[in-house]
């Protein structure tokens, strides 16, 4: 299978992820309104001129392995389709026929039993390729056969990470280009060979940068997540913030342990790194007076252990096996990188109402050689690499994204609630989130260029 626009030329990267801090950028101190957060005139000017200049996600790549399979991503007022050719091609389209309009498919995933895609209307019927290769009574356009002539509109496709990404921007950038430098951080982590074992959309009461601005920052940790305090040095003096000139940003967090600041008991530690402790048959005992040595432990033993394990970290940082790489790609998309899988999430925005959301999680884990079970500390469940996940849709509190962000989740409509009050009055930050700002800034970035 070739995918010839394909983005995923891996670099090197024996010593793992760089850690190099990136300069500070300068940020104004611009208030964050809360308008930005309900207001339909603002929603209509992110519709104009951000949504469209934005390179997204449409799918997994695995999700369509032979010709004729597709996936749509809806945003906003649009419809995506990315669908696989007879040349083995990934390419992108807007969902809509192109004779009067009509939706073209109207599922997230499925197969052409035929090779085309056939318009429920009238008829039309259009090749993978996009074209135009019937329609009824062809003989009756006196202003010329549409056939070949009126195509499927084709956006820019390209894949990486095991994702098919989609801009509706036919001047954009190319992929690895816009993802600077985070398709050439995260390459080591072999997304394109982890497998999505979870994959939830909540729709929720809430504006889609509540979502980012939540995994911009990790000042809510002892808050939202108070079992954090004993597995991970959450405080910001012990992590690392890189803000760079492409939007995105990332954030360094030490784990395999707690942080100097934490005061609990060592079994609080024991117990929530109980999982990872078997895992790599590791006794924490000898550390129980030494909490601080636990993540350098943590760290050989897995080095010692992966390949037996099944895993290869030869491309990974000793860092990397025990902390959380946290990458933030503007506009709404986080990556939080483990060692053996990913967190990922986006923030769609509702296509009319700015106070809602679609949130979506998907956990892709990177199964150890040979292994077909895999019990996925993240998700605190065994998850398996034989079938494709379904897709679970609910409600805040139908469906889980996981014990950690369900916790986020619990937030963000009472977050609204307030951002919509007269009360409200601006952000008041301290400089840990300055992501949050940064994330603004390059929001009002795009508004202030012309409509699409
Ligand atoms: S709208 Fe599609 S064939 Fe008429
Ligand atoms: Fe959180």
């Amino acid at each position: 299978m070739t995918d010839t626009t394909s983005s995923e030329t891996r670099v090197p990267n024996p010593r793992g992820i760089s850690r190099e801090k990136a300069p500070e950028p300068s940020i104004s101190d611009r208030p964050i309104r809360g308008e930005r957060y309900w207001s339909q005139d603002f929603a209509q000017l992110e519709w104009e001129r951000l949504w469209p200049r934005m390179w997204q996600v449409a799918g997994r790549v695995d999700q369509i392995p032979n010709a004729g399979d597709y996936v749509t991503y809806d945003i906003g007022r649009d419809s995506i389709i990315a669908v696989r050719g007879d040349d083995a091609r990934i390419r992108a389209f807007y969902n809509v026929c192109q004779h009067r309009g009509n939706q073209l498919v109207t599922s997230e995933v499925g197969s052409l039993s035929s090779g085309e895609f056939q318009c429920a209307y009238h008829g039309w019927r259009f090749a993978t390729t996009g074209e135009c290769t019937w329609v009824h009574d062809e003989d009756d356009f006196p202003q010329g056969s549409p056939c070949g002539r009126r195509n499927l509109v084709e956006i820019p496709c390209d894949t990486w990470g095991g994702f098919i990404w989609f801009n509706m921007d036919q001047t954009c950038d190319d992929l690895r280009t816009w993802l600077s430098p985070v398709a050439d951080h995260l390459d080591a982590y072999r997304m394109e060979d982890m497998k999505r074992t979870h994959w939830v959309t909540i729709e929720g009461d809430w504006n889609w940068k509540c979502v980012q601005d939540n995994f911009n920052e990790s000042y809510h940790l002892p808050f939202v997540h108070p079992q954090t305090l004993a597995s991970m040095n959450e405080h910001h003096t012990g992590c690392q913030f890189d803000l760079y000139p492409s939007g995105h940003a990332r954030m360094l967090m030490p784990g395999g342990g707690p942080g100097p600041q934490y005061t609990g008991r060592p079994d609080r530690t024991f117990q929530s790194l109980k999982q990872d402790f078997e895992f790599w048959e590791f006794d924490p005992e000898p550390y129980r007076d030494d909490l601080a040595g636990l993540r350098l432990a943590l760290q050989r033993r897995k080095r010692e252990l992966g390949a037996s394990k099944g895993f290869d970290f030869s491309n990974y940082s000793d860092e990397q096996l025990t902390d959380h790489y946290h990458y933030t790609v503007f506009p709404s998309i986080s990556f939080s990188m483990k060692p053996d899988g990913c967190i990922w999430l986006r923030g769609t925005p509702h296509p009319t109402d700015p106070t809602k959301c679609l949130f979506d999680m998907w956990y892709l884990t990177l199964f150890p050689e040979g292994a077909t079970e895999y019990y996925s500390n993240s998700m605190r469940d065994w998850v398996s690499i034989d079938h494709q996940v379904e897709h679970q849709v609910g409600r805040v509190g139908e469906v889980s994204a996981g014990h950690g962000i369900d916790q986020d989740i619990a937030i963000w409509s009472t977050q609204q609630r307030g951002l919509m009050s007269r009360g409200y009055r601006d952000d008041y930050m301290p400089y840990q989130e300055r992501r949050i700002r940064y994330f603004h800034e390059n929001i009002d970035r795009y508004l202030d260029m012309d409509p699409m």
